[in-house]
């Protein structure tokens, strides 16, 4: 079931019209579904094993009001960074429920963590563990731990988006775990709670996974022997969604078949951290066509948004549908949907066959994770608002930015002609 859905000719989120949307809020704009965020939300607390704990990754989409319907339905939090805390606690997520991943976390960014009590810190370094040991000594606090472990598995996804190889800059190597988690139960003010890894993002099977899981339970079962007894297992995020046609796992089925290798675990909680599963598919970019243009080669649908307010398909050459929001009776053309930045790379998507005109609606797809939250001001645009759907309710959760937005904190300097 999807809460886009075309009713009458007319693309709507939920009970609202894309077009309402439009004329009420403007183009471009991103449109997030409550309930598609609140349906992925409880497929993953439907089929977690018991102890568990589901933390939404905080960087997918970091809006106060999404982060707002996952507090009230009692969601734990990945967050990456001081200000992703200072979200979620401001949305009102609970600090206890809050692990904070990471690999360059600063000395104010622990002294923060460590003040609002947060739940745990996933330690991606020695260097780090020691630093953490040392500001919570100084703050006489204890900082609870686990490790982020890199398990040497091949996600098969995009390589910047892979982080679970050892070549990568994420985690401890598998091999030099055990020496840190000795060296960490002798240390002042950090407790060991837990093992973390991360493998990467949008993976679409389930055998890296259960690769991953297979050898971590090693390492919890190495600690054990050792004395150390693990509270939680967190295996990341990374589960992929359907942009195009891919065929990831349901949730039910990845969940069902790590649950089956936990069972000999019965006190390790299961720990995950999905970011991109819960809030892909409730979003969409709304925007204008501008123009149509064509070369001697090629034809072009200009919109209204940009690489600026979609960073994916130009960065990753990632595929997101682009439908019309408005059927159309308008002349096919075959080209690529490009926006206005003064970049080649600026493309929204390529070799498309859409029905549109000048001043038609189109919605770019599965934009709610990694969509706004990786939006920039370059070419000096104005970022989009950020509005969303509830029933027949439409709710402004971001104001689109202003031109005094794009430049505050700027200054001019006095006298720049003068020495
Ligand atoms: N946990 C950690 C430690 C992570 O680094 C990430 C994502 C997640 C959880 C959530 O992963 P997810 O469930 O969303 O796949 N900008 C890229 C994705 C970067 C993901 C970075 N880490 C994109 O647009 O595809």
């Amino acid at each position: 079931m999807s809460e886009f859905a075309t009713r009458s000719g007319v693309l709507h989120v939920e009970d609202i019209s894309l077009t309402d949307i439009a004329a009420r809020f403007g183009t471009p704009c991103y449109v997030y579904s409550r309930a598609g965020i609140v349906r992925q939300w409880q497929a993953f607390e439907a089929h977690m094993p018991a102890p568990h704990k589901v933390c939404y990754a905080v960087k997918a989409n970091s809006n106060l009001a999404v982060l707002q319907v996952l507090a009230e339905l009692g969601a734990g939090f990945d967050v990456v960074s001081g200000g992703e805390i200072a979200r979620v606690l401001r949305a009102g997520g609970r600090a206890q429920d809050i692990v904070f991943s990471g690999v360059g976390k600063s000395d104010a960014e622990i002294r923060y963590a460590l003040a609002q009590d947060i739940g745990q810190f996933n330690v991606e370094s020695d260097a780090e563990l020691d630093r953490i040991s040392e500001i919570a000594t100084e703050m006489d606090c204890v900082a609870r731990i686990s490790f982020r472990v890199n398990p040497d598995v091949d996600a098969k996804t995009h390589p910047y988006i892979a982080t679970g190889l050892e070549a990568n800059k994420f985690g401890i190597p598998m091999k030099d775990a055990m020496a840190t988690y000795l060296r960490a139960a002798q240390l002042p003010a950090v407790e060991i709670v837990g093992a973390d890894c991360h493998i990467g993002s949008q993976l679409t099977e389930t055998q890296p996974f259960l690769d991953a899981l297979d050898r971590m339970l090693v390492l919890v079962d190495a600690l054990e022997n050792e004395g150390i007894t693990l509270k939680h297992l967190d295996m990341g995020g990374g589960l992929g969604v359907t942009y195009a046609n891919e065929t990831p796992p349901p949730i039910g089925e990845y969940l069902q078949a790590m649950h089956a290798r936990l069972a000999d675990y019965p006190h390790l909680a299961l720990y995950l951290e999905p970011g991109r599963a819960i809030v892909a598919n409730a979003g969409v970019l709304l925007t204008r066509v501008e123009y149509l243009k064509a070369n001697r080669s090629k034809h072009f649908v200009m919109v209204d948004a940009g690489m600026n307010d979609l960073l994916r398909p130009s960065l990753y050459q990632a595929h997101h549908d682009i439908v019309n929001v408005v059927e159309s009776s308008a002349p096919e053309v075959s080209g690529d949907i490009v926006g206005p930045v003064c970049e080649t790379g600026d493309f929204l998507g390529q070799n498309r066959t859409l029905r549109v005109a000048a001043g038609d609606l189109l919605a770019v797809k599965s934009a709610g994770a990694y969509g706004f939250a990786m939006s920039s001001n370059y070419n000096s645009r104005p970022r989009p608002p950020e509005v969303m759907v509830n029933g027949d309710h439409a709710y402004l959760i971001r104001a689109r930015e202003t031109l005094e937005d794009v430049w505050r904190g700027e200054s001019l300097i006095p006298n720049s002609n003068s020495q």
